[in-house]
């Protein structure tokens, strides 16, 4: 990263706001490789320099990924008028700004999702150009059998004639309801659920399990996130990883 202002840089790490910042340094609470820097504008090379507030290093990061188990009643936005949002549930160690989750799910689906500020990474992830399977797993109401299975894999259409790629459904329970896992390399609106409403299926829950070859960690509980690693980015991105 280039040289930066140490108030711009401590406030992209989530220190503060750029004023709250700039208070800090001003009242001799930052120190640039051990000596306390002053100046707000005083230039900084993140890759350089080391940072300190009241005596704790800052591990400078230029980009966040956080893996959240998305909570149902929650839309996945930045901000909403009306509605809690993802980014409100991330807690203020990784507040910063710019956040924003990669992806969508509706705010009665639960489970895998990205948030981040790295702009780039969520365009390589969700670009239908990659392909990257995203994983299901849905409660419906209605049987599933051989023939949904069958439109599935060639491709369902909706009422209003758009023609959806060929996906994977899998039946996992069969019951009063059924629970089906579906694999789609797409991102439609309401696709899952418009899906299963074309074969004569209601979906009641859904919840999304894996993006690419990265799982939803299940130490999660719904409205918690972790931060997540390179090998993890890697995953979502759909790439094998070597075990070698
Ligand atoms: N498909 C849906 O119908 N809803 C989601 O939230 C995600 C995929």
């Amino acid at each position: 990263m280039a040289i930066e202002r140490l108030d711009k840089l401590l406030a992209s790490q989530g220190i503060g706001s750029r004023k709250e910042v700039s208070r800090l340094i001003r009242d001799g609470r930052v120190k640039v490789n051990e000596t306390v820097q002053q100046r707000p504008e005083y230039k900084v090379d993140p890759q350089q320099d080391t940072m300190a507030v009241d005596g704790e290093p800052i591990r400078f990061q230029r980009y966040l990924y956080l893996m959240m188990n998305k909570p149902r009643g929650v839309v996945s936005a930045s901000r909403d008028p009306k509605c809690p949002t993802v980014i409100d549930l991330v807690p203020s160690q990784w507040r910063r700004r710019g956040l924003f989750p990669a992806g969508r799910l509706d705010k009665d689906t639960e489970g895998l999702l990205i948030i981040t500020d790295d702009g780039e990474f969520a365009h390589q992830m969700l670009s239908p150009k990659k392909k990257i399977y995203k994983l299901y797993e849905a409660k419906v109401k209605g049987t599933v059998g051989d023939k949904e299975i069958a439109q599935f894999q060639e491709g369902i259409v909706f009422a209003d004639g758009v023609q959806c790629l060929p996906a994977e459904l899998t039946v996992v329970e069969r019951g009063e309801a059924t629970v089906a896992q579906v694999k789609i390399c797409e991102g439609k609106f309401h696709q899952v659920k418009k899906m299963f409403l074309a074969v004569g299926c209601e979906v009641i829950q859904l919840k999304r399990l894996k993006i690419g070859e990265l799982l939803l960690d299940t130490q999660l509980n719904p409205g918690e996130c972790r931060e997540i690693v390179e090998i993890e980015r890697k995953l979502a991105l759909g790439q094998a990883i070597s075990t070698k």
